[in-house]
């Protein structure tokens, strides 16, 4: 069976296996407050969204856009589900489908979800990439000038959802999963999830402006010290505040001090350039925590993870980031929060805050 949505009246969000249900309640949510009525269809390892009817076009490309999201590793608007497809040969139903809407693209990837059935389908995934790549080329459906990237994405492996998306509101990996090679002088895992909050929630042109040589950080809950391996890996002077011990090799650096202290109780003797938080706490413990940094001026830059409990995850998601923006504003500051689950994070998120004024 095919079905065409014309305009694209369904979106897809890939997430963490297990993190569907707020990977859904999120997306029903901005649906929601974008005024578009339709279903919800969770399945294994991603969201899909059916509007009920052909929705505004801005509204549609809201909910389909990544950055918007905290639980969503890519967003996609589908143009075309393909089910049933025969095994011998996928490609022409595809092919046809494609042809059809004539658009043309400059790239194609072939994506599953990260689930074990999805990994099963890794090297057929490899494959049928090479032989889309080759179809859109025969059709001269591939176009290195085209503004668009064609995404296949197979829940199974006769199913397929046909998308086509703009790279600038889209993750720039394919399943949306960045894959960072972990650094072996980094003193734990850990160290992957700064390195991957920095890349996901900042750009170029901030990562330069706002990580320079010389400035100043305080690392709450640093041992043994990834994060702090990091934030010295770009040269900044870093306050590791943490009764566990810290990696000697990091502490060679000579730009690593060592308190042993209370996260909660440890103050900067002067503001610094950035707070970054890991300790494992009740999220709305460091999401106050968070907001007395920024209330009295200790930090411009934040990067903390709120540890999610294991029910009413998303609800505790939204309460904490509106705890944060609410206490700053009766502080009379304004700040810009960014927040996402990251391919690192397990039963957690990330977020970046940062001061407007
Ligand atoms: C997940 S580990 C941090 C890992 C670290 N970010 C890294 O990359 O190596 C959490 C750390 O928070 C510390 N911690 C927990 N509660 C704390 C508190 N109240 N004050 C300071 N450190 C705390 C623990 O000692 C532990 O080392």
């Amino acid at each position: 069976m095919t079905a065409t949505f014309e305009p694209e009246s369904c979106v897809l969000r890939y997430c963490r296996p297990g993190f569907e249900g707020e990977c859904g309640e999120e997306l029903a949510s901005e649906a929601a407050a974008s005024g578009i009525a339709g279903a919800l269809l969770p399945d294994a390892g991603f969201v899909a969204f059916r509007s009920a009817g052909a929705p505004a076009r801005a509204a549609l490309d809201r909910i389909a856009d990544w950055r918007n999201s905290i639980f969503a590793r890519q967003c996609l608007p589908v143009f075309a589900v393909l089910e049933a497809l025969p095994r011998a040969d996928r490609l022409t139903p595809i092919m046809a489908a494609l042809g059809a809407r004539g658009e043309r693209f400059f790239d194609a990837w072939v994506e599953a979800p990260e689930t074990d059935e999805g990994k099963a389908l890794a090297a057929f995934c490899r494959s049928f990439g090479n032989a889309l790549i080759g179809g859109l080329k025969k059709t001269r459906l591939l176009d290195p000038t085209a503004p668009r990237r064609l995404h296949a994405f197979f829940p199974k492996s006769d199913n397929v959802y046909l998308a086509s998306v703009d790279p600038r509101t889209s993750a720039p990996w394919p399943q949306g999963i960045p894959r960072l090679k972990f650094p072996r002088e980094a003193p734990s895992r850990s160290t992957l999830k700064l390195e991957e909050a920095l890349l996901v929630l900042l750009d170029e042109n901030e990562r330069e402006r706002w990580l320079k040589p010389g400035m100043s950080a305080v690392d709450l809950g640093a041992a043994p010290g990834g994060w702090t391996w990091q934030l010295v890996r770009r040269s900044l002077r870093v306050t590791a505040v943490d009764n566990g011990p810290m990696d000697a090799a990091l502490m060679q650096s000579g730009i690593v001090v060592h308190a042993r202290e209370d996260g909660f109780r440890f103050r900067p003797k002067k503001p610094v350039d950035w707070m970054v938080c890991d300790m494992v706490e009740q999220p709305r413990r460091i999401a106050e925590l968070v907001a007395r940094w920024f209330a009295d001026g200790w930090c411009r830059h934040c990067i903390f993870n709120l540890k999610l409990p294991m029910k009413k995850r998303y609800a505790e998601t939204m309460l904490c980031l509106d705890l944060i923006e609410g206490k700053l504003a009766s502080a009379g500051r304004e700040v810009e929060l960014r927040a996402k689950q990251l391919y690192h994070d397990r039963e957690e998120i990330t977020v970046f805050c940062r001061l407007r004024k």
